[in-house]
């Protein structure tokens, strides 16, 4: 960071004034006033919930080269009895954070968890004549509270809006950009909630199970966004557990912000900037697709189990094609050496300002074999148009023998940074070039390289036997880079 733009936030720190709070706009999401990509890292539920231990998985964030790291705080460590607050987590997450220029998301573990209440106080989880259960259809009590109970509401709208208080106050630079809201919302293992309070409700109603269990949870978080966002207000969202195949609500967690679902969370929780999915499917295209559209831009909060070897391309795809304002592999203080997802991050970093400027134009294309739920890929090459050109991208590396590579893992994007002239990404791609017209198309020159400070750096020139003799740019399978491709047209 530039000398006077320390001692002007030093300056603001001092004078009391709070920096620029994160928020999301039509160019996607702010940070310090400028738009933010996030290249990050989701850590286990546990991994930081001790400060003499946490500086570790800081270190192994900085090492990744993650700019982002997505992070738990938990109801019953802030508020263990009811209105006497600690913060000591929160404010040792933002120190570390701090001392390693990191950015932060945090993740509101409150009433509910995958579903469950455990990360309730005690003083709520054993009170249940004030603090009423959900029940299955059976009747059976659930180690889950229920959306349906105004005290619930009013418990947790209390320590999150105390919470987001004090971050306003212990946070003047702007070290947390988001915040979500409990975690994978969704009510097992029936569809809605059984418990008398929700049954004389679902009476009145001509909802489906779900759709009716769907808004009440979405009733409980706008109240939450409502409260958190008037002490202090940064981009909040929800997370989705995706719904397998074929399983009924219930089976899967049911009425979380599943796409089926939109209308009901986005009409009921308006305050919420996004409804997010946690990806851990083969089929992370098709899956992640129905999460970006206008009004709702794509942050994926939890993409894979960190050392999954498509999550780069899987990364390449949500930004390049659908302009994903932030990807986030779980479990990342675990992510293995040399995994080839700190190359890739490296090339989304160094590119950032460059894919930052293209939001909401039709100048970046991400490219991806999609996989199937199964786990089949689809190598079809894909054909697209782009500055009058017309591009094929296959996805099976012409020369590399075919058991020696995964084209479900390769994938690239391309930016078109001039007339005929592109910034080709990415890793196992191979593009080949034809004319939207009647014209030829040669390659004029291909220069790999990298990006600093937005500017492209060149390095060798590849002809010859690297472009096929002017016939293809080849994205090597093996490690994630950069060229420049510049096209010409000839009769
Ligand atoms: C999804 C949850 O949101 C995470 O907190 C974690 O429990 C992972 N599942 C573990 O698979």
């Amino acid at each position: 960071m530039k000398l006077p733009v320390l001692i002007l936030m030093g300056a603001l720190v001092a004078s009391g004034v709070q920096a620029q709070p994160a928020q999301i706009s039509d160019k996607g999401l702010m940070v310090d006033g400028k738009p933010f990509l996030v290249l990050g890292g989701e850590v286990g539920n546990s991994s930081v919930s001790d400060p003499k231990q946490m500086g570790p998985v800081f270190d192994k964030a900085k090492a990744i080269g993650l700019n982002t790291l997505v992070v738990p705080v938990e109801w019953d460590q802030i508020e263990p009895v009811e209105g006497q607050f600690d913060f000591g987590v929160a404010d040792a997450l933002i120190a570390e954070a701090k001392a390693r220029d990191l950015k932060l998301v945090i993740l509101w573990f409150g009433a509910w968890k995958n579903s469950m209440s455990t990360y309730a106080p005690a003083w709520v989880k054993k009170d249940s004549m004030r603090f009423t259960r959900a029940r299955s259809a059976e009747g059976v009590a659930q180690d889950i509270l229920t959306p349906f109970d105004d005290d619930l509401l009013k418990a947790d709208v209390k320590a999150f809006s105390a919470f987001m208080a004090h971050l306003k106050q212990a946070d003047p630079t702007g070290v947390v950009i988001m915040v979500q809201i409990e975690n994978e919302i969704g009510m097992l293992p029936s569809a809605r909630d059984h418990s008398d309070l929700a049954t004389k409700q679902f009476m009145v109603t001509r909802d489906t199970e779900e759709r009716f269990q769907a808004r009440s949870y979405a009733r409980f978080v706008e109240a939450m966004a409502m409260a958190g966002k008037a002490q202090y207000d940064l981009p909040m969202y929800v997370n989705a557990a995706l719904n397998r195949p074929g399983k009924l609500p219930g089976e899967y967690p049911s009425a979380g912000p599943l796409p089926h679902l939109f209308d009901i969370w986005k009409g009921v929780a308006p305050s919420l900037d996004m409804l997010s999915p946690d990806i851990y499917f083969p089929d992370f295209v098709e899956r992640m697709k129905p999460y970006a559209f206008k009004g709702n831009p794509l942050f994926i909060p939890e993409a894979h189990y960190a050392g999954d070897a498509v999550a780069s391309a899987n990364a390449f795809y949500a930004i390049g094609e659908l302009d994903a304002i932030g990807f986030s592999p779980f479990s990342i203080e675990n992510l293995p050496d040399g995994d080839p997802l700190i190359s890739a991050y490296a090339v989304l970093d160094s590119l950032a300002p460059l894919i930052l400027a293209q939001r909401g134009k039709d100048t970046m294309r991400g490219l991806k074999a999609p996989i199937n739920y199964d786990g089949v890929t689809d190598t079809t090459p894909q054909v697209f148009e782009m500055g009058g050109y017309r591009f094929t991208a296959a996805f099976i590396d012409p020369w590399t023998a075919k058991d020696k590579q995964v084209p479900g893992n390769h994938g690239a994007l391309i930016i078109q940074t001039g007339k005929d002239e592109f910034i080709v990404a990415g890793s196992g791609v191979t593009l080949t070039f034809s004319d939207t017209g009647q014209e030829r198309v040669g390659m004029e020159q291909v220069v790999e390289g990298k990006y600093e400070n937005g500017e492209f750096v060149p390095g060798k020139w590849l002809n010859g036997d690297q472009t096929h003799q002017g016939r293809h740019l080849r994205l090597l399978p093996d490690k994630w880079g950069v060229q420049r491709l510049k096209l010409y047209k000839y009769n």
